[in-house]
């Protein structure tokens, strides 16, 4: 075995996926083809095409139940955990959590249709988003979905629209802990120079202005410091700044039952990457929550976490095909894949690092060929991996990238009109489709040529 794909000798954690660089599923069967969910992906790809996104059931239901054993385990009180859905939203993955009993926290109608019609109960949905739009309010009030409330312009048209109700409405607000962390600069959210949340100097005024209202009901405290995090202690602070915001409220005769402290624990994309267990974060979250509410004598809020990488990300795997090669004699040597930026943006938004293997015969290389891996989109910044070694490979040969289930298809694009690929869920030798391939034809759905240019 080569060290270039050692990752595949791992030995699996079952019980935190989010430790692993591949699905938990995923096996180099006697023919030295890969595997997952008991599919061969050779096979997958002949039925359904490249590139394609691959869900892995085991998988995900793993993350969901590793979640829901440590919230039992760690935290006395009543407790929730909520999905992420901007991770990678779809019926299939609204239905999936809910099957789990989770929750799930969307950010436009779009997302919260999904859940909806996937069967998250309304009242295990919330909905975030520091720019709502009047209908997008509407509608979750419509649909009794709880709204945390981002902003003075939500607040404001709360106020007015449930002047006219003859209830109050619970809301939640979200706040910016003033909390730093070591993720890429564009996933911080936590830190006082951020566009989400009321800035934490400016709680002991908005108090005042929610208890002025009528219909209005400030039950519950959201924060989230950011994303693909490995340390603890920033959440280990936040459960602190968090009960102390309670008492604030308190001061000001509001009643705060629920808090809700946002997702953000990292993944195992590459071999350099350690990211805490999922019991272990969800450990520290529950414990400084119980340590300081028991140091103030408060009652144990319900507990709420919304985890959305470290449920679907190990899950989920893209497959794509090789096809032109051009060598730079003593520079590098570029493989084209038949996909790139439109289904993973990550690379060249945030520098993501991957890792991947050839689908077939992936221990069996001698040579220790290098290569940059780039995707086929009109844009030199379009690679996928800068630098890896694959070994020999030729045009046709499948690569598998893992880790891509969180943030690839729901951060997906259109460029250069390239359809988004197919996702597929496995499962005990099944595969299953969840999303259709879309074609070019669909993709001209939209367009509309005035009618003078049609003469
Ligand atoms: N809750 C809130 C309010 C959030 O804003 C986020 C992520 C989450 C929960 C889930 O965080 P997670 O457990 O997935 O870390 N596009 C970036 C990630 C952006 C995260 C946005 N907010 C990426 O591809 O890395």
């Amino acid at each position: 075995m080569k060290e270039k794909i050692s990752f595949l000798k791992n030995k699996i954690d079952l019980n935190s996926p989010n430790k692993n660089i591949v699905p938990v599923t995923t096996t180099i069967e006697s023919n030295e083809k890969l595997y997952i969910g008991g599919c061969s992906i050779e096979d997958l790809v002949r039925k359904y095409d490249s590139p394609l996104y691959i869900l892995d059931e085991i998988t995900l239901r793993n993350s969901c139940r590793a979640y829901k054993k440590a919230l039992e385990k760690h935290y006395p009180g009543v407790s929730l955990p909520i999905y992420a859905s901007k991770a990678n939203s779809s019926i299939f993955m609204s239905n999936l959590i809910a099957s789990e009993g989770f929750g799930l926290d969307a950010v436009s109608e779009g997302e919260l249709l999904t859940a909806l019609k996937g069967g998250v109960p309304s009242e295990k949905i919330v909905f975030h988003g520091n720019n709502k739009s009047d209908e997008e309010i509407e509608f979750a009030l419509e649909n009794k979905i709880k709204i945390i409330v981002d902003n003075d312009h939500d607040l404001k048209r709360l106020e007015k629209i449930s002047n006219s109700f003859n209830y109050d409405i619970e809301i939640m607000i979200r706040f910016t802990p003033g909390i730093e962390c070591h993720t890429h600069e564009y996933i911080k959210t936590g830190s006082f120079d951020s566009k989400f949340g009321f800035g934490i100097e400016a709680l002991n005024k908005l108090f005042v202005i929610i208890s002025k209202t009528k219909h209005i009901k400030l039950t519950g405290l959201h924060a989230h410091i950011g994303s693909q995090i490995f340390e603890l202690d920033p959440h280990n602070d936040l459960g602190k700044i968090m009960v102390d915001v309670i008492l604030k409220a308190k001061k000001f005769g509001h009643n705060i039952k629920e808090l809700n402290v946002g997702g953000g624990l990292g993944i195992k994309y590459t071999q350099e990457d350690d990211p805490p267990s999922i019991d272990a974060w969800i450990k520290t979250v529950s414990l400084s929550i119980v340590q300081a509410c028991k140091q103030t004598k408060l009652d144990l809020p319900k507990l709420m976490c919304e985890p959305g990488r470290s449920i679907v990300s190990t899950a989920g795997v893209t497959i794509y095909k090789i096809g032109s090669f051009k060598e730079i004699p003593g520079i590098r040597t570029y493989l084209s894949v038949d996909g790139g930026m439109s289904d993973n943006p990550r690379p060249i938004t945030y520098q993501s690092n991957y890792s991947a293997c050839l689908v077939s015969n992936p221990f069996n290389n001698n040579s220790k060929n290098t290569f940059t891996v780039a995707g086929k989109h009109c844009e030199s910044g379009d690679v996928l991996f800068k630098e890896i070694e694959l070994g020999n490979c030729k045009t046709g040969d499948l690569i598998c990238v893992f880790g891509t289930g969180a943030y690839n298809n729901s951060m997906s694009s259109n460029y250069n009109r390239i359809p988004r690929p197919a996702s597929i869920l496995v499962c005990n030798g099944e595969a299953e489709i969840i999303q259709r391939r879309e074609s070019p034809l669909d993709l001209l759905k939209y367009d509309v040529l005035p009618n003078r240019f049609m003469k």
